[in-house]
């Protein structure tokens, strides 16, 4: 029997699952958490500290930034100094609080669209303004247009720069060169380059992701990675993150920035889960990046036999598959409605993520093979119907 298990996955609805708040009969593959239950490793070291049965308050120790430290060493090649990690409750949170303590109201903070659409929500709840260096798409891939680029860096009010690394929803790797590239301009241009970085272990085929604070040279001092174990290990509820910040004036800024907002202190299960994921969850992980190139080959196969009007444009990170729908509607939002109502099938319209993203649909692969399956049979289903 196989270690782990990737075939069952836990009834999710009435549990306050976010993912599953869903109509009966309903299949949602949208929202980027997985249907798999976490490595047991993780619920074993949960559990032990629930029998404890004291929960006072608590801050990081060694072992966590160490954890953290190894990991990284481990799984990317590259190893953060302890003393550059601060705890965090989340990317999200992070990503707030640092936009709101390194830039400006008014300020202009670059992203790449189509991206991750809490993004825009950091920006513009905080008075900033999102500026686009739009991800060129060719048909099959998406490149960075660097003239552009340089330009937006290089306006007065651009001061920082949110980059997805790997990048949510294309799922694509950046290069080490890409990376490096990035952050020199951001150095050259004065512009603080926060990296979020939470779907770096999620690499599922190709050489691993380059951590922005591996980056060479002066540009280091210039970054703030962003890391967790809440996508990989399918822990988002945990609330636990970690800032990676190599220069000791900007880690003192971002330090400040999530300590007053208050997002700097961990929950009961924070620190023993990451540290249980980080130091027993290499062979999980393994074995779900297995399953998850088992789903993505099947979508693939089906999608080019049974639906040619639609185009897979995969990367090779994240459990994410982005679908070109050009030839069926280039309205997203319009389409997702209509294969939900039709269909039951929940998928995220690719106009939230701005950029080209109107002509796309998301879905999340990450769930056992027959769930893949059905939610297969029902995109053909709807996209039939629309289209007749
Ligand atoms: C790129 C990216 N950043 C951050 C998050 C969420 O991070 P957190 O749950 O740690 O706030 C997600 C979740 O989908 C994501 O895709």
């Amino acid at each position: 029997m196989a270690k782990y298990d990737f075939v069952n996955a836990p009834d999710r609805s009435g549990t306050d699952s976010v993912k599953w708040h869903v109509k009966k009969g309903e299949l949602p593959m949208s929202i980027a958490d997985m249907d798999f239950k976490t490595a047991p490793e993780i619920i074993t070291a949960m559990k032990e500290k629930v029998n404890l049965g004291v929960f006072g308050y608590e801050w990081p120790e060694d072992d966590y930034f160490k954890a953290v430290a190894d990991w990284f060493e481990k799984e990317h090649g590259h190893r953060p100094q302890q003393e550059w990690e601060i705890f965090t409750t989340g990317v999200v949170p992070a990503i707030s609080a640092i936009v709101r303590r390194i830039s400006h109201i008014g300020d202009n903070v670059l992203v790449q669209a189509p991206v991750y659409n809490v993004f825009y929500n950091s920006i513009e709840n905080n008075g900033r303004h999102v500026l686009s260096n739009d991800l060129q798409f060719n048909g099959s891939n998406y490149t960075v247009d660097w003239e552009d680029l340089e330009q937006k860096l290089a306006l007065p009010l651009t001061t920082l720069m949110i980059f997805c690394n790997p990048h949510n929803p294309i799922g694509k790797v950046w290069t080490q060169e890409e990376v490096q590239r990035i952050a020199d301009l951001c150095y050259q241009h004065h512009v603080v380059l926060l990296s979020d970085e939470i779907h770096g272990d999620l690499v599922r085929q190709g050489p691993s992701y380059t951590p922005s604070f591996s980056v060479n040279g002066s540009a280091r001092d210039n970054v703030i990675s962003l890391i967790s174990p809440s996508k990989t290990f399918n822990v988002a509820a945990l609330h636990a993150a970690t800032a990676i910040v190599p220069n000791s004036n900007l880690r003192a800024m971002v330090n400040r920035g999530l300590n007053s907002d208050e997002v700097a202190e961990p929950n009961l299960l924070a620190i023993p889960g990451t540290i249980a994921a980080y130091e027993h969850g290499h062979d999980w992980l393994q074995a779900l990046i297995k399953q998850l190139n088992v789903n993505f080959a099947y979508a693939q196969e089906f999608i080019s036999k049974n639906l040619p009007q639609v185009k897979v444009v995969a990367g090779n990170a994240t459990y994410l598959i982005w679908l070109d729908v050009e030839r069926i509607s280039t309205d997203s939002q319009k389409l997702a409605e209509f294969l939900e109502k039709e269909t039951g099938l929940v998928l995220s319209p690719g106009s939230i993520y701005r950029g080209n993203g109107n002509k796309f649909l998301r879905m999340n692969l990450a769930c056992p093979l027959t769930t893949v399956k059905d939610g297969l049979e029902r995109l053909r289903a709807g996209l039939t119907k629309y289209s007749a």
